[in-house]
């Protein structure tokens, strides 16, 4: 009975042991992921920060072959999974803040892109990465996307940002910051 006790207080143990690594691993996930936009102080340099990111795994992608299948699929997923994570940072905060300060339009602009980045990766992902057409949609995606993520980091991102006083960028980044970690 003894042994038996023991033996069922070991498991619960190992139980409770599974569930403390359980939570700390998305934490530790979380610090790391969140590192690029915490690390820059303010939202248009964290943006920016993601931007560089997803460019080094679209140069990877690019380079890849048609028989390199799981390379392709695993670097789409990263791709799909930081884009969602920027995406919403941006839909969640910076875009809504275009709108309340009278950037109506560049707010719409700017979500629809994101509605035809969607598009792209939905339609990647219906192609197959052996597909020949794959890498001609991979490049055409990437090419969207650049045009998207020049034109919030050299136009509207930082005039907004030069437009609104130090501790409206300051509430801007902490929100955005705190969007990104519920995702990450
Ligand atoms: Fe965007
Ligand atoms: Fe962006």
């Amino acid at each position: 009975m003894t042994h038996s006790n023991g033996h069922l207080g070991r498991i619960a143990t190992a139980a409770g042991l599974g569930l403390m690594a359980g939570l700390a691993i998305p934490h530790a996930k979380k610090a790391v992921m969140q590192g690029p936009s915490l690390a820059a102080g303010d939202w248009v340099a964290a943006l920016t920060a993601e931007h560089r990111l997803v460019e080094k795994m679209f140069d990877q992608l690019l380079a890849t072959g048609d028989d390199e299948k799981m390379k392709r699929d695993m670097l789409l997923a990263k791709i799909a999974y930081a884009i969602t994570k920027h995406g919403i940072e941006e839909e969640n905060v910076i875009y809504p803040a275009l709108a309340e300060n009278a950037r109506t339009d560049q707010a719409h602009h700017l979500t629809h892109d994101h509605a035809e980045i969607k598009t792209f990766i939905y339609d990647l992902r219906r192609t197959g990465s052996t597909d020949p057409r794959w890498l001609i949609k991979a490049r055409a995606f990437w090419g969207q996307l650049q045009e998207h993520m020049r034109e919030e980091e050299e136009d509207i991102f930082p005039a907004f940002r030069d437009a609104l006083p130090p501790e409206e960028n300051a509430r801007l980044t902490r929100m955005m910051n705190w969007e990104g970690f519920k995702v990450a």
